[in-house]
């Protein structure tokens, strides 16, 4: 099974999203990552339900929620309605982060939980064979654009081999600051799915940027020797 590119529209010219998402399905795209921020747990307002919404209605691309927000909790039910296919919660803002990702689940919905890079790894210990996917902040969130942060790596590395040790079917994503230069050291790392905003938006081609991006991450799972589980 191939890598999954979940292409983030932050990037994206908001006055003009659904020709950019086509041109996202148009060149492969699995999923389409939905960056929603409160101004709270991190210092950017983004958008809300209204706005997945409307997208849900330009494309069947899987939604990928990451919500950036204090107390989750009151936002799954709105997202689930608003059309939203995967939600990821940070655990940073979840002292009852079972109860949340079981909440998730009980909504027909994928249970993501994100990690700000300085939190350890062990707050996933006892919640693994609940979540459907983890998220590793490979910036510190807020915004698009930022400086990859190198030390993640070995985190990746150790994620991988928790969700490999545990038998469980985990897809372990990253998010920020994935370029051409960056990609190889992650996907050899061990991450599934790749988040991916400034990067791609870059580009005059969107659609040719995520088939770039795509081939780039392939070549690196073969030359890495990398197998990747279907999801
Ligand atoms: C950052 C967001 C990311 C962001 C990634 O807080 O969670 O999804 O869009 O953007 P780049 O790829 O530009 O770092
Ligand atoms: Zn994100």
């Amino acid at each position: 099974m191939k890598i999954r590119i979940a292409p983030s529209i932050l990037s994206a010219d908001f006055a003009n999203l659904a020709p950019q998402v086509h041109l996202l399905e148009a060149g492969g795209a699995d999923y389409l990552h939905l960056d929603v921020m409160d101004g709270k747990f991190v210092p950017n307002l983004t958008f809300g339900p209204p706005v997945v919404k409307s997208l849900r209605r330009v494309t069947g691309l899987p939604f990928d929620v990451h919500l950036m927000v204090q107390e989750p909790e009151h936002f799954l039910e709105p997202f689930t309605d608003a059309g939203a296919d995967i939600l990821t919660v940070h655990a940073e803002v979840c002292p009852h982060l079972y109860r949340v990702v079981q909440s998730i689940k009980g909504l027909g919905l994928r249970a993501g939980v994100a990690l700000n890079p300085a939190t350890p790894l062990h707050v996933m210990e006892y919640v693994l064979d609940q979540v459907d996917l983890v998220l590793l902040m490979t910036v510190n969130p807020g915004w698009g654009g930022q400086a990859f942060i190198q030390q993640v790596c070995r985190k990746i590395e150790k994620m991988r081999r928790m969700i490999d040790d545990s038998g469980f079917k985990v897809e372990l994503e990253v998010d920020g600051g994935i370029n051409l230069s960056t990609i190889e050291s992650v996907v050899a790392a061990g991450a599934d799915s790749l988040v991916i905003g400034s990067a791609l938006f870059k580009g005059a081609d969107l659609a040719g940027m995520v088939r770039e991006y795509r081939k780039t991450a392939e070549k690196v799972c073969c030359i890495h020797r990398r197998k990747v589980d279907e999801f």
